[in-house]
Order: structure tokens, then sequence, then C-alpha cells
């Protein structure tokens, strides 16, 4: 008797979950999503190869541009009106961070910025973004030309036979040099990581948290929460990582209140340390909006998820770029001789990348062509309705802006979209609708470092293509293709470096 009555009240709950939360309702199209999976096995998400951003626009075909999509046990109303999506960034008491953040991102990372809305965003922001600003930055020129020349020494090393079919993980490993430095005054050696065992336990221990993302992504929280504790794997990369961030703190302890006084203006770490609270005890039981400073735990999170945002993003932009301009020819050669006219030499200033206006235009076409990230979302805050389109929306929803769709879509670009073809953002395609290209995100949880990646990107491309030239390493290397992981990863390059 008692298991005939398990068993009936387990499906009257399966009924209960499956008309709650996996079916379509109301007059918003989409495909009837399976029991627990959603829509990822039907879209080919979870075992088929194709990057969401394809997903978004055979969607997009198939039911117009506002549907519904179901990532696991998450609903989204994925918007491709573009003035619907412009009133979404615009307002920001009705739209707010996505859950994807709030729920996802926070199984690893729970006191970081991203992962936090209200007070707490104000508290933790007041402290890490005016150290991003573009006017905070330009003093990390000579890093990341110091960063570059180790990698571009390396490369002198080999033949201009070589095919590098590694381009991803020296990428990786440049940009955490390069962060590792500017955010954290802390050298992590990456770039020569092969001559030191050490090394390699930090780049794997990050490539691996990275990797457990997307699983987090797609799975219920309380599975992921569960898988994570009991995975030793995982368990053995937080410890790495968080060894090597007690090191940089101990660093940084190490300096002078005066030179810390001095640095925190520009410096994330002298900024997070000087703003560790003395008291943790007493400022936990005040209230958010009375709380100072962070407490030694929100040091640790917010370390890891700048650590991991400033690395992964932009080595992944610049994977794209290396192998955009091995299939580019032309487009190389015309920075190349943009770079020759501005007669700098070898010597870069932040005056001389302002003027390299061609290379900027292939930056920004990387990003749209190969989209580093697939779009964002937002929680909706208050019952609303989308003026554009007319779609009703309701308290706790999850709206998802499709970033990388509208940026392929040829109603918002008047050249081709399908092209790659950077002059379009000198002509015919710069004043576009300001929500057609949107790398970054928009509004107030647009990305807090946006001005740091590209000033890295420039100056790593103009000081590459100064001695390099990028070749296609042939039809067996070559391939392209993505992988989607935490960002969308170019999955088979393979170039030859030249040097001039
Ligand atoms: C090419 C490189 C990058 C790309 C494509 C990128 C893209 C994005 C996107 C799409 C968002 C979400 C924005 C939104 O919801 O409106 C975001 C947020 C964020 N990014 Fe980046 N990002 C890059 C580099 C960086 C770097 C270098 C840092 C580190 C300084 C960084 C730190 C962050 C942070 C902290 C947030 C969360 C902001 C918030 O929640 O308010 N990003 N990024």
């Amino acid at each position: 008797m008692f298991v005939f009555l398990v068993i009936f009240f387990a499906i009257l709950w399966l009924i209960y979950i499956k008309l709650k939360c996996f079916t379509l309702r109301g007059p918003v199209p989409g495909q009837p999503p399976h029991f627990f999976f959603g829509n990822l096995i039907q879209s080919g998400l979870l075992f088929g190869s194709k990057p969401i951003s394809d997903v978004y626009i055979s969607y997009k075909e198939r039911f117009g541009d506002i549907y519904l999509f179901w990532v696991g046990f998450t609903r989204y109303t994925i918007v491709h009106n573009i003035d619907d999506v412009q009133y979404i960034f615009n307002n920001r008491n009705k739209y707010d961070q996505g859950s994807i953040f709030l729920e996802k991102v926070s199984i690893l990372v729970p006191d970081s910025i991203i992962c936090n809305i209200g007070a707490k965003f104000k508290r933790h922001g007041a402290i890490t973004m005016p150290l991003f600003r573009r006017n905070k930055i330009l003093s990390n020129i000579n890093i990341i030309i110091d960063g570059t020349d180790q990698l571009l020494d390396r490369w002198r090393t080999q033949s201009s036979e070589h095919v590098h079919t590694d381009i991803v993980e020296q990428c990786q490993n440049l940009l955490l040099e390069v962060f590792g430095m500017i955010a954290f005054d802390y050298d992590l050696e990456t770039i020569n990581e092969n001559l030191s065992e050490n090394k390699n336990e930090l780049t794997e221990a990050l490539k691996y948290i990275v990797d457990v993302f997307r699983m987090i992504t797609y799975a219920p929280s309380i599975i992921s929460t569960t898988y994570l504790k009991y995975n030793p794997r995982y368990q053995r990369a937080r410890t790495t990582i968080e060894r090597y961030l007690n090191n940089m703190v101990e660093q940084e302890l190490t300096e002078s209140l005066d030179s810390r006084t001095e640095r925190k203006k520009i410096s994330l770490i002298a900024s997070l340390v000087s703003s560790l609270q003395t008291d943790e005890k007493a400022e936990a039981v005040k209230k958010e909006e009375d709380k100072k400073g962070i407490s030694r735990k929100e040091l640790f999170d917010e370390m890891l998820m700048f650590l991991i945002a400033g690395y992964e993003t932009t080595s992944t932009a610049l994977a794209w770029c290396i192998y955009q301009l091995s299939k580019h020819p032309r487009i190389q050669e015309k920075i190349k001789k943009e770079l020759i006219d501005d007669n700098t030499g070898q010597y870069l200033s932040f005056d001389h990348l302002d003027s390299f206006v061609y290379l900027d235009c292939f930056i920004n076409e990387v990003l749209r062509y190969s989209p580093t990230t697939d779009g964002t979302s937002r929680t909706v805050v208050v019952d609303d309705c989308l003026p554009s389109s007319g779609t009703r929306l309701y308290k706790g929803d999850q709206v998802l802006i499709p970033s990388s769709a509208l940026a392929r879509d040829d109603r918002h670009w008047k050249i081709d979209p399908n092209l790659f073809y950077p002059e379009r953002f000198l002509n015919e395609d710069k004043h576009r609708h300001p929500c057609a290209f949107l790398p970054f995100g928009n509004g107030h949880r647009q990305c807090i470092g946006q001005d740091l990646a590209r000033l890295e990107l420039r100056i790593i491309l103009a000081r590459m293509l100064q001695q390099v030239t990028i070749g296609d390493g042939g039809p067996e290397f070559n391939t392209g293709g993505c992988i989607q992981r935490l960002t969308i990863v170019p999955k088979h390059v393979g170039v030859t470096i030249q040097f001039s």
C-alpha cells in the first residue's frame, strides 16, 4: 500500500512539473519542450556541436521574432525584435540581471559582482568598476606589449613552416599572463608554462572550472551543486586556484599602506585588499545597505570571477582574430599597411592606437561575425508588456537577448551580414541600430571589462602584425568550426607564423 502511494504521488508530481514547467502556454510560440531537457536535445545543443547562436537563428526562422526556448528547466523568452531589445536594456527598473548569473554562475562564485543585484551589486561595483574605465587602464600598455613580445619570442624559435594548432591555448596563456599583471600585479608566468610544472596547474584548474560551467548552465542547480560538491577533480581545481589567489593577496599585504593607497585607484588587487572588512562578524549582521567593504570570502569570489571573465573572453576573441587573419590575406595586408603608414616603427602609444581605424574595424567585424558570447539575459522584475511586439511578460520571467543572432540579422545591416567585411564599420553599416551590434551587452549590466578587452586586442594585434604574417596552415588543419564552451571557441585553427 505504502509503495503504491509513493508511486501515485510521484506520478502526480511529475504531471504537475510537466504542466507547470515544460508546457507551452499562452500566445508566445515555441517548440513543445521535453520533460527535464527542455529544448536542449531537439535543438541539437546537448549532443550536437551546434553553437547556440545558430540555434537562435534557426528558431527565429521557424517561430518569428519572439519565442519560448527551454534550456533544461529554465524557460526563456527569446527576443529578436530589436526595438524591444532596446527597451529591455533601457529599463533597468523592470529588467535586472538574468537568472543564469544569479542562480547558475552563483554556484561557482556567489559573492562576485556578476551574481548580485541591488545594494550588494552597488557595494561591489564601487570597489571594482572604476578600475576598468578607459582612463584607468591606459597605464597597462607596456604590460600588454611585454606579454606579446614573450609570445613572439617563443614563435621566433619555431620554423615558419610549423603549423600552430594550439592557438586557442596560446591566446589563453597570453591573456592570463597579461590579466594577472594588470589586475593582480602578479606574474602567473603562463606564457612559458611548459618551463615549470607548477604553472600548468593553474591554467589546468581554470580550464576545468570553465569547462564545468557549460554543464551548470544546462542542469538544475541542485544537481550541479551536488555534482560539484562530490567531484574530486573540481575540488582539487578550487584548492589549486585558492592557493594562487591567497598568494596574490599575501603579496599585496606585504606592500606598504602608502603604496596600496596610491595604487588602489588603478589596481584591482590593491582596491580589493584595501576594502577588506576589519570586523567581518559585525558587518555580516548589518543590513546590506549599511555594509561597508568586502569580506575575505567576497574577495576570493571577486578575484576568481574577474580572473575567468578577464582571460577567457578576450583570449577567445584573439584566437578568432588570428583565425580570420589567416583566412583573409587582403585584410591582413591592409592592417599591416595602416601600421606602416602610421610610421610608428615598433613603438606603440595610446595616440597611435587611436589612429588604427581599420584595425578597429577588423576587431569589430571579428566580434560581430565570430561572436565570443552568444547573448545575455535579464529577469523581469515587474509584469510588463514589450512595446514593439506587444508581448506580455510576467515577474520572474527570463528574457534572453540573442546578440549573436542580431549581428547576423539582415534587417539591421546594409551589407550582407554573412560576409566577413570589416569596411562595413567605416561606411554603410556605421550608422546601424544601436542594438544590432552588442558584443559587450548593454544597459546597467553591460561588460565592465570592455575598454580593457579592446585595448588588449588592439595592442596585441598591432604588435604581432608589425612583426609577423599569419598564414593559413592548410585544409588539413585550418578547417574552422566552433565549440560552445563558456565562450564560443574556434575549433580547428592551424596557422603558420612568418617573421618579416
Ligand atoms: C572580448 C572580450 C569580452 C567580451 C566579448 C565580453 C562580453 C561580456 C558580456 C556579453 C557581458 C554581459 C553584459 C550584459 O549582460 O549586458 C559581460 C559582462 C561582464 N564582463 Fe565581459 N567581456 C569581455 C571581456 C571582459 C574582461 C576583460 C573583463 C574583466 C575586466 C570582463 C568582465 C565582465 C564582468 C565583471 C561582467 C559582469 C557585469 C555585471 O554583471 O554587471 N569582461 N561581458
